[in-house]
């Protein structure tokens, strides 16, 4: 297992959910962060819990992560002390709407795409070339069991986290010969912003994702991103796929209400 005392790790998505703990677990290890989101309020928060807790050294960045330009802006302006980034957490994403492909609306699938696969691959391009020229790094991209199996509804969410996945099993072929270790965080059902955001702060509908199970926990997620980034450095976690237990695929869920 290494250490990931005064490594420095960038976060995207790390107002909220999966993002979030992961934020919390390396903060706990000695990590030096970087977190970005659109919500900086939000990131100011989570910032002083964990420096308080943990006295650790934290950047932030407000960043929207469509904005090309501005993921330029931010990883090439970043002060030096914080400019040689260790591992890259591609977390941030979202589904919006669970509408029949035919019936689809076209704001909810430009931000799907815009979301989880041009803005994962804005910061990769950005973040892996310093990478490569240091010799050392490790980028996680968040897919999900949507982008193994498609469900009704789920049509664009899933192409976008199918998409993850072959980007991960792209970017770990470009990387053969370096150092640099790539993987795929893919998980099943997650209590988390997820489904407010889903059906557009429909609260009563989101909560009905979660009824009568036990689903992940954002902590749960975080703490296998964390195995997968303590590994010797020789071992790449090439991809986890982890779904509570009273789940079996993307449709099989055990309700007990
Ligand atoms: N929850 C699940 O069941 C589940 C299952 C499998 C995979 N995932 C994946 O896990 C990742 C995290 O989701 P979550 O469940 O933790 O959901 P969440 O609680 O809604 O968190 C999503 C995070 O992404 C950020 N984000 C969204 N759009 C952004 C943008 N344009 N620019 C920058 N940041 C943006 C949000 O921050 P701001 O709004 O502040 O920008 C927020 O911090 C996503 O990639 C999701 O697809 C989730």
């Amino acid at each position: 297992m290494i250490s990931l005392k005064n490594q420095i790790i960038l976060i995207t998505g790390a107002s909220s959910g999966i993002g979030n703990a992961c934020a919390k677990i390396f903060a706990r290890e000695g990590a030096k962060l970087i977190l970005a989101a659109r919500r900086l309020e939000r990131l100011q928060q989570l910032a002083n819990t964990l420096s308080k807790e943990f006295s650790v050294e934290i950047h932030l960045l407000q960043l929207d992560v469509r904005d090309r330009i501005a993921v330029e802006f931010a990883i090439s302006n970043l002060p030096s002390a914080w400019s040689k980034i260790d591992i890259l957490i591609n977390n941030a994403g979202l589904s919006r709407g669970l509408d029949k492909l035919h019936e689809g609306d076209f704001q909810n699938w430009e931000e799907m795409i815009d979301t989880n696969i041009k803005g994962l691959l804005y910061l990769t391009r950005y973040v892996v070339p310093g990478m490569v020229s240091r010799g050392r790094g490790h980028i996680v991209n968040l897919g999900s069991i949507a982008g193994h199996q498609t469900y009704p509804g789920g049509n664009v969410y899933c192409a976008t986290k199918a998409a993850v996945k072959a980007i991960s099993e792209g970017l770990k072929q470009d990387l053969l010969g370096t150092p640099i270790r790539v993987t795929s965080v893919d998980p099943g059902m997650v209590e988390t912003e997820f489904s407010d955001v889903r059906f557009h702060g429909d609260s009563e509908r989101a909560d009905k994702v979660y009824q009568g199970v036990t689903p992940l926990t954002p902590d749960d997620v975080a703490d296998v991103i964390f195995f997968c980034v303590t590994r010797s450095p020789h071992v790449n976690i090439n991809e986890v796929i982890l779904m509570p237990v009273d789940q079996a695929s993307a449709t099989l869920v055990n309700r007990r209400t």
